[in-house]
């Protein structure tokens, strides 16, 4: 049972372990250890997370310890960041879970504010981030990186962090965030971490618990085909249309509904390029039953081209 202590922040403690956790639901709560740990100091740094953590959570929490001497987990299933007709009500939630699998972990602090913590009544503001918001998964989720940058705008500085950690998996989010925090001068900064996969090689996502086991059979095709193109895509000879085309043909073959998109673009600016001469990533979005996957990979350049590792 989370036992409340005298400063109104939460330690859950299991009995069978001395480790302590401590949860806080409160703002001040929140900015007063935040503030001390900054006074001493110590370097901050927040993994800002939807719950439902797995090893891809896991692994942007031990890159944070790298480098951080306190680590904050957030955990907010963030409800701007849904359109009417998403997942928000059935978004996996396991919060005694959660916590128990960051208890070993190395996390000092979980960060889990209520909505109207997060969104005090009246709120109107909102950051919104033009163009590299708008394509991609942009267009197809419309609001939802408006919401992502204004909940993530909001963690950077409730939590003071000086570094903050994003995976690769969600790619085009990363480019919103770090361009959020340049535009904005938010001093925080933004680390990378590799996609975590399974051993065929889908991208682990809290979504997955969606797919069947027939679904997940398929899935696994999407990397597969991604990786195809990663490895083929740069030259100024390369017909990428053409390519995109066919791979398509062999997702949907493969078992897929619908394919939102699929595009080799820019690394920066998440421009569809027509040919790969600079850093270059291919990017998917696809719907099998009702789990809409999204994966990415960096395109290879070939041996003694441009590099295309963004
Ligand atoms: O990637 C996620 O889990 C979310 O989009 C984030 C960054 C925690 C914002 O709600």
């Amino acid at each position: 049972m989370p036992q409340q202590r005298r400063d109104g922040s939460n330690a859950t403690r299991r009995d069978d372990k001395t480790t302590a956790i401590q949860v806080v639901r409160e703002k001040p709560i929140l900015r007063e250890i935040v503030q001390a740990w900054s006074r001493q100091g110590l370097r901050i740094g927040v993994v800002p997370t939807m719950g439902a953590l797995h090893r891809g959570h896991l692994a942007l929490l031990d890159r944070a310890r790298m480098t951080c001497d306190r680590v904050v987990v957030s955990i907010f299933v963030n409800p701007t960041q849904f359109g009417p007709n998403e997942d928000f009500a059935a978004y996996p939630r396991d919060e005694a879970g959660d916590l128990d699998k960051l208890r070993d972990g190395g996390t000092d602090l979980v960060w889990m504010p209520g909505v109207d913590a997060m969104y005090p009544p009246g709120y109107v503001t909102e950051v919104s981030v033009k163009d590299l918001g708008d394509g991609l998964c942009g267009e197809f989720r419309p609001g939802h990186f408006a919401g992502v940058a204004t909940v993530v705008t909001k963690l950077l500085l409730q939590t003071g962090a000086d570094q903050a950690f994003f995976g690769e998996k969600d790619y085009q989010q990363l480019q919103v965030i770090r361009r959020v925090a340049l535009d904005l001068d938010i001093a925080t900064e933004i680390i990378a971490v590799e996609t975590v996969r399974e051993a065929d090689g889908l991208a682990l996502s809290s979504r997955n618990a969606y797919l069947s086991t027939r679904e997940r059979d398929i899935a696994a095709r999407l990397p597969s085909v991604l990786r195809e193109i990663a490895e083929t895509a740069t030259g100024q000879s390369v017909v990428l249309a053409s390519m995109l085309l066919a791979a398509k043909a062999k997702l949907l073959a493969a078992g897929f509904d619908s394919i939102d998109y699929l595009h080799v673009c820019d690394a920066t600016t998440l421009r569809p390029v027509e040919t790969v001469t600079g850093p270059a990533r291919v990017l998917v979005a696809a719907r099998l039953g009702k789990t809409r996957l999204i994966d990415n990979m960096p395109v290879i350049p070939q041996s003694g081209g441009t590099p295309g590792l963004a």
